[in-house]
């Protein structure tokens, strides 16, 4: 059950000192230390009233960006495309879909938020194009036009080939079956038949999203051509779209079949065939290439699930000449309030990635909101609470979604018809699809929570709008709103917090994690302490700060979502509340 964001009405108002913002040196990337803010564009503000978000909306919304401080804008697809995926089958990758706006808007946009030193990221989708797409269209239409080579083609096996599965022969046509038993991610086989070509064409997602073939060097060279365009219009960069899933096994061979069935009554299998190629490399080295050739530290996020940090690692490549944010996913989706796992995984993304910038992410467009995987149902906006401060207290790259620093939750579809993810469709009620992490921005207590003038919104406004909205959290000094802003404000302004070095503190409390961010510098020595109890009992906690050597430390609290904790003096014997998050300078 979720409980409602009606807080314990107690503390927190912000009582550290006033720091002056660090200026950062030209030679340091805008992205390091950067607030990186997805937005799904369906879904942030519609300007013309036909229920759905368009670029005009976020062109006028940038002063609240800039004010939460907002640094760039990843913007999920906008090109034009039949919407299958909303907007991840792209069936032209050099304009604009006429349902977010113009070219002339999307200018707009990039200008405009230049002027709040916002800046713009695309998605760019690699794996696939749509169906709709003119070189898929071309590529089905026989064995031998000029770009017969562009996608993952294959004439199956016969039917009767020994070995070949009950699964396999579910997508028989003309006596064939696809050549082994890959599925989509997003349910049955990942081989679609084509009658024209009478062969099958793989595609990891959808069916309406072909893969294209990576190893063709015509489909390279116009993929890179895509990204030219949009980086001379000026983009500061992409989220590359799947990144991992670019190659498959040339040898097609089967993926491992494990017990039971996923949500779509399929054989549970392995994905090591299809994803996670070493081809992957060289594709990001190109574009690693591509991108350094423009003026400005264009930058290149991965959207990376990897097992474990060393994978992680390889993402940004040896020499550090692949990716400068792949996705840390490890951190924001442990799932469940576990201090020693937070630890573990924080500890090593700050030892283990040879310096590399991590890129902590708890929320986005494909998982429920952090708020639900993480919710105890009674602590709710505590631990979500909490979870900003790990994102925004740790040193990393933070990446939110939008509606994140509302508390906005998860509010899925109530009845199958109501679905519009088709994952939502083909797996109910096992999987009820990204629908409910994807509804209307929350600005407004009124009508349609100020998102849209239009009654049909294309998902319904969650009925918490009442109470989790910008204009009201603006104005309750305790809102999740005001944490976010306090939190980013003091990760602008204090050194220790921007920068400063990561050492876990109490390494074996199994209910407190807890850190110190110190700066090195002998002159500015800063250093803050960051406690958080993750359990839902009181816990008293202790701080010997071997590394700060003397002993006679000036404590300041700096942000707190406990009163209590506002008139700490002394590390000896702290209690935290439940759920408590404690940030304080120490002198
Ligand atoms: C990952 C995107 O985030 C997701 O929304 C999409 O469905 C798949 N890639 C396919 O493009």
């Amino acid at each position: 059950m979720l409980s409602t964001h009606v807080t314990q009405r107690k503390c927190c108002s912000y009582t550290g000192p006033k720091h002056t913002h660090i200026e950062q040196s030209k030679s340091v990337p805008w992205w390091k230390h950067a607030l990186i803010y997805e937005i799904y564009p369906r879904s942030f503000k519609d300007s013309n009233g036909d229920g759905i978000g368009d670029l005009n909306g976020i062109t006028n919304h940038l002063d609240y960006l800039e004010n939460l401080g907002v640094n760039a804008i990843w913007l999920t697809p906008i090109y034009p495309s039949p919407q299958v995926d909303f907007g991840y089958d792209v069936s032209n990758y050099k304009a604009i879909d006429s349902m977010y706006g113009t070219m002339a808007d999307f200018n707009q946009l990039l200008s405009a938020a230049k002027k709040h030193h916002i800046r713009i990221l695309m998605d760019l989708v690699l794996n696939h194009t749509s169906n709709k797409d003119k070189w898929f269209q071309e590529s089905a239409s026989s064995r031998t036009n000029p770009k017969a080579d562009w996608y993952v083609w294959n004439s199956g096996i016969p039917a009767d080939k020994p070995g070949v599965t009950a699964f396999q022969k579910r997508y028989e046509h003309d006596g064939r079956v696809p050549p082994n038993n890959w599925e989509s991610e997003f349910g049955g086989s990942a081989w679609q038949w084509v009658p024209a070509r009478k062969q099958f064409y793989y595609h990891m997602f959808y069916k309406q999203q072909p893969d294209l073939n990576w190893r063709n060097p015509q489909v390279r060279k116009a993929m890179y051509n895509i990204v030219r365009f949009w980086l001379k219009k000026g983009v500061a960069g992409f989220r590359l779209d799947a990144i991992e899933t670019l190659f498959e096994d040339p040898k097609l061979r089967d993926e491992k079949v494990f017990p039971g069935k996923d949500a779509f009554g399929d054989p549970k299998e392995s994905l090591s065939r299809q994803s996670d190629l070493p081809e992957i490399h060289n594709v990001m080295r190109k574009l690693r290439k591509i991108v350094d050739s423009y003026p400005g530290n264009r930058v290149l996020i991965g959207e990376t699930y990897t097992k474990n940090t060393r994978d992680l690692m390889s993402m940004y490549g040896r020499h550090g000449h692949q990716l400068q944010l792949p996705m840390d996913t490890q951190v924001g989706f442990i799932n469940k309030m576990d201090a020693s796992k937070f630890r573990q995984k924080i500890y090593e993304a700050e030892n283990d990635l040879h310096g590399h910038m991590p890129l902590f992410v708890f929320d986005n467009h494909d998982n429920p909101r952090s708020w639900d995987r993480y919710g105890d149902g009674k602590h709710n906006t505590a631990i979500a609470k909490d979870m900003a401060t790990i994102l925004l207290t740790t040193r990393s790259v933070a990446l939110m979604y939008y509606g994140q620093e509302l508390g906005m939750v998860t509010t899925p579809p109530k009845r199958r018809s109501a679905c519009k993810d088709p994952i939502c469709i083909s797996g109910w009620p096992k999987t009820k699809g990204r629908d409910g992490e994807r509804t209307p921005m929350q600005w407004t207590p009124g009508p349609q929570a100020g998102f849209s003038t239009n009654t049909n919104t294309w998902l319904p406004v969650p009925p918490d709008h009442k109470w989790v909205n910008v204009e009201t959290e603006r104005g309750d000094s305790i809102s999740m709103l005001n944490w976010y802003k306090r939190l980013i404000a003091l990760r602008k302004k204090n050194l220790a917090l921007r920068d400063g070095k990561l050492t876990m503190l109490n390494k074996n409390n199994k209910a407190v994690l807890s850190y110190l961010r110190s700066t090195t510098g002998s002159k500015s020595k800063t250093s803050v302490i960051v406690a958080i109890n993750m359990s839902d009992q009181p816990q008293t906690v202790s701080f010997n700060l071997k590394q700060m050597g003397n002993k006679n430390y000036m404590i300041h609290t700096l942000a707190t979502n406990e009163a209590s904790l506002n008139s700490v003096s002394s590390l000896n014997s702290i209690t935290l509340p439940p759920f408590a998050s404690w940030i304080a300078s120490i002198h």
